[in-house]
C-alpha cells in the first residue's frame, strides 16, 4: 500500500494559520495516503484535524505547501469543482443537512449536481439508507430527526456519488455504540470492497485502532503510530 505512484492524498510542507497568522494551526505537515486505506486521523480537541481535511477537500486553502488530491489540486478552482462532483465525499463535523429538506432529499443533492439520473439516484440512496438503519427515516426533515439519525444521513449524502476519497469529520461522534460500529464496518467494508480511501477524524481509540494507519496531530505535526 505503500506505491507512491498510487497515493490519492498527498502533502507536501503544508502550513494553515487563521487571523493573519496569529493562531498558528499547522506547520509544514507532510502526508500521502494510498488508495485503498483506511487512516485515522487522531488528535485533541482543538489540534487541526477538522482544519487538515478541510484543506484537503479545497474548503479552505494552506498559507503553503503543496496539495493534491485524486490527481487534482484542491487549492485551484477548477480542480475544486471537478473534486467535489466527482471524486470526493465529505461528512462534515456539524453536518451541513439542509434542515428544512426530507432525507431523501439531502441525499439527492450531490447526485442531482453530478448530474446522475433520478432511478439510478433512487435506487442507490435507499441501498444506503438501509445499509445505516435509516431507510424508514427517508420521508423525514432533518430537524425532526435525532442528531446521530443526522449524521447517518451526512454519511450517506458522502457516498451518494461514490466517491473515490472519503473525508470524514468525526463521523461516528454522536451515534451510540452500536450505530457507531455500524457505521464504521461500512466504510470499512467501501474500503476493503470498492477501494474507497477514507481519511477519517475520530477522537474514539477503538475506531483510530481498527483502522489500517493511525496519525496523530500535535503541536501542529503528523506523526504517525502504530495501528
Ligand atoms: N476559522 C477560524 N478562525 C480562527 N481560528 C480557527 C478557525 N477554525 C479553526 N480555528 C482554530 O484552529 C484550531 C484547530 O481547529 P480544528 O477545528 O482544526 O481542530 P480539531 O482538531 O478538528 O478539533 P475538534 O476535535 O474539537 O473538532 C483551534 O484552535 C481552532 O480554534
Ligand atoms: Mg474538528
Amino acid at each position: 500500500m505503500s506505491d507512491p505512484a498510487a497515493a490519492i492524498v498527498r502533502a507536501r510542507g503544508v502550513a494553515k494559520s487563521y487571523d493573519s497568522g496569529r493562531i498558528p494551526v499547522l506547520h509544514e505537515v507532510d502526508l500521502t495516503v494510498a488508495a485503498g486505506e483506511l487512516v485515522a486521523l487522531w488528535g485533541a480537541s482543538g489540534s487541526g484535524k477538522s482544519t487538515l481535511l478541510h484543506l484537503l477537500g479545497g474548503l479552505d486553502v494552506p498559507d503553503r505547501g503543496e496539495l493534491e488530491v485524486c490527481g487534482l489540486d484542491p487549492r485551484r478552482e477548477a480542480d475544486r469543482l471537478t473534486l467535489r462532483r466527482r471524486e470526493l465525499g465529505f461528512v462534515f463535523q456539524l453536518h451541513h443537512l439542509i434542515p428544512d429538506l426530507t432525507v431523501e432529499e439531502n441525499l439527492r443533492v450531490p447526485a442531482l449536481a453530478a448530474g446522475r439520473p433520478s432511478r439510478e439516484t433512487g435506487l442507490r440512496l435507499r441501498e444506503l439508507a438501509a445499509q445505516v438503519g435509516l431507510a424508514h427515516r427517508l420521508s423525514h426533515r432533518i430537524q425532526d430527526l435525532s442528531g446521530g439519525e443526522r449524521q447517518r444521513t451526512a454519511i450517506c449524502r458522502a457516498l451518494m456519488n461514490r466517491p473515490r476519497l472519503l473525508l470524514a469529520d468525526e463521523p461516528t461522534g454522536s451515534l451510540d455504540e452500536r450505530n457507531g460500529e455500524v457505521v464504521f464496518a461500512l466504510l470499512r467494508d467501501l474500503a476493503a470492497r470498492h477501494g474507497l480511501t477514507v481519511l477519517l477524524a475520530t477522537h474514539e481509540r477503538r475506531f483510530a485502532e481498527a483502522c489500517h494507519r493511525i496519525i496523530r496531530v500535535r503541536d501542529g505535526r503528523l506523526d504517525e503510530i502504530a495501528a
